[in-house]
């Protein structure tokens, strides 16, 4: 009876801590240095919001966005569930508020291309959520290039939708070497290169493209991490993802994962607190 009643203390403790922790998120900063950046700006960076709300009208979420002092911001995906329509509302919500801060550009998480497909059953309300996103003024992305001003830079934001196969449960697909070049146009090397892209699984292809800066999001920091290891498993069961969270340095480039600010299905974080990106992109001198 008493170590029922112990299992039952610990189990309602658990609960009341999670949903304690789930109402919270952390700004994390990040410096990206590049003597192709003439003078210092920041953007924000929000991930896997999945329809989350940060208070009334996610306030907190827009406040804290608003202190960035972002000349952009940038959605790399999963915005919403799929399977929740009532997420779609929630997250159009939450961009009215973002596009009177600074400048919105989303691109497709896998919640949101689950959604593309025809057969999908919530297809048809997502057609609706997506012409809302755009009567806002949100730029939406697709697999594209184009060309924006950020402060005094101009700069190039990339945008990858990847196939849903990338996102097979149990295992991580291999990608052919030639797949970036195969859908993004070659990267300008004189000009500074954002890419926004879901799935972290493939950094190395991004950074070897020529991604100045990567963001990444998807693996909500792995629901649980270990202090010294990591993330131990990713929203497609992989365990110990490589590219968990935090900032990467490949091949002289970064990609930045963040931990997201959202969670579905298992509500779990454990020393895995939420995040909103902060970003600022800083001149370099070349060395001589
Ligand atoms: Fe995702």
């Amino acid at each position: 009876m008493i170590i029922l009643a112990i299992i039952l203390f610990v189990v309602l403790v658990s609960i009341l801590w999670q949903r304690w922790e789930l109402g919270k998120f952390e700004v994390t900063h990040y410096a990206v240095p590049s003597a192709k950046i003439k003078s210092p700006v920041s953007v924000a960076v929000i991930s896997d919001l999945h329809g989350f709300s940060y208070g009334e009208q996610n306030h907190r979420l827009l406040e804290e966005t608003a202190k960035i002092n972002p000349k952009a911001i940038f959605i790399p995906g999963d915005l919403l569930v799929s399977k929740y329509p009532r997420t779609y509302a929630s997250a159009l919500e939450t961009l009215a508020k973002l596009v009177k801060i600074a400048p919105v550009y989303y691109s497709y998480g896998n919640h949101e291309s689950r959604l593309r497909e025809e057969e999908c059953v919530n297809h048809e309300l997502f057609g609706q959520y997506m012409r809302d996103v755009r009567a806002l003024g949100v730029t939406v992305m697709g697999t594209e290039t184009r060309s924006i001003s950020l402060g005094e830079n101009q700069v190039m934001l990339s945008a990858l939708e990847l196939e849903l196969d990338y996102y097979e449960k149990g295992s991580i697909a291999p990608m052919e070497a030639s797949y970036m070049q195969g859908h993004l146009p070659l990267v300008e090397p004189e000009k500074f290169q954002v890419l926004l892209a879901h799935n972290p699984a493939y950094a190395e292809h991004y950074a070897r493209w020529g991604a100045d800066v990567t963001f990444c999001g998807h693996n909500h920091g792995g629901l649980v991490r270990i202090p010294g290891i990591g993330s131990l498993v990713s929203p497609q069961w992989t365990l110990f993802p490589k590219y968990d969270a935090g900032k990467f340095e490949i091949s002289g480039r970064s990609v930045i994962v963040s931990r997201g600010l959202g969670t579905h299905t298992f509500h779990v974080r454990v020393f895995n607190r939420a995040e909103l990106l902060a970003v600022e992109f800083q001149p370099k001198r070349q060395q001589a």
